[in-house]
């Protein structure tokens, strides 16, 4: 499973990329807002951090599909690289998915609260689909059962995109996702370190340590 950051925070991205194996960054306007600084002036900083591989999903504002197709041309001529254009799962973002497939844009649909939508997405060429778990788990659905669903939509009809799952609030969500084999998910920085927040594993390394420097008078073998 593809491991992406859900932030536009240069330094927390930083810091994310210095310690985490992670795949890339996600955006959307809402975040882009939180980071209150000019968009392209920010996100063209962050494709500069991480590289021209690294995978950096980008959001089209536009509501109907002509005005996407052109935020999508905008978004990769100034993000050049590994970058997809989120498209929202709604009949105008499927009509504009289908005519970024023709021009060779690739694209993540986005907003997804349903199977059908990421079905539909897939089928007009999107790359990626992004299931909101914890959004709708908030409605009183299982946001993993949707995600759950959607894979096997995709592998029973032989469709090539992946889901890119967004929207966690824990670890437990991410390793039902991650033990079912999904192609990607993005999650905030804090979702991200809280895979190994846990007193257990620290305390397990500082035993060990104690142990070698009580045999050695040493906190590492170099020195
Ligand atoms: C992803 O495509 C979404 O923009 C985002 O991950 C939603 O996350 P939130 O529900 O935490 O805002």
């Amino acid at each position: 499973m593809e491991l992406l950051i859900d932030d536009a925070d240069l330094k927390v991205i930083e810091h994310i990329y210095e310690y985490y194996p992670v795949d890339g960054v996600t955006t959307n306007p809402s975040i882009l807002a939180k980071a209150g600084r000019p968009p392209f002036v920010l996100l063209k900083e962050i494709r500069a951090l991480i590289g021209e591989q690294a995978q950096l999903h980008v959001q089209a504002v536009a509501k109907d599909a002509a005005g996407m197709v052109e935020d999508a041309k905008r978004i990769v001529a100034e993000l050049p690289g590994n970058t997809y254009v989120k498209i929202p799962c709604v009949p105008e973002g499927f009509k504009a998915m289908r005519q970024l497939k023709g021009l060779g844009i690739p694209t993540t649909g986005t907003a997804i609260y349903t199977p059908l939508q990421a079905f539909l997405a897939a089928k007009a060429g999107a790359a990626y689909t992004a299931p909101y778990i914890n959004r709708i788990d908030n409605f009183g659905y299982d946001g993993i059962a949707v995600a759950e669903t959607i894979q096997d939509i995709f592998e029973k009809n032989q469709l090539p995109a992946k889901i890119l799952a967004a929207s966690f609030k824990n670890s437990e969500q991410l390793l039902r996702l991650c033990r079912r084999g999904v192609g990607a998910a993005t999650a905030a920085p804090a979702v991200i370190e809280g895979l190994v927040k846990n007193p257990a594993i620290d305390a397990a390394v500082d035993a060990f340590v104690e142990d070698f420097t009580q045999l050695t008078g040493q906190t590492a073998m170099s020195r």
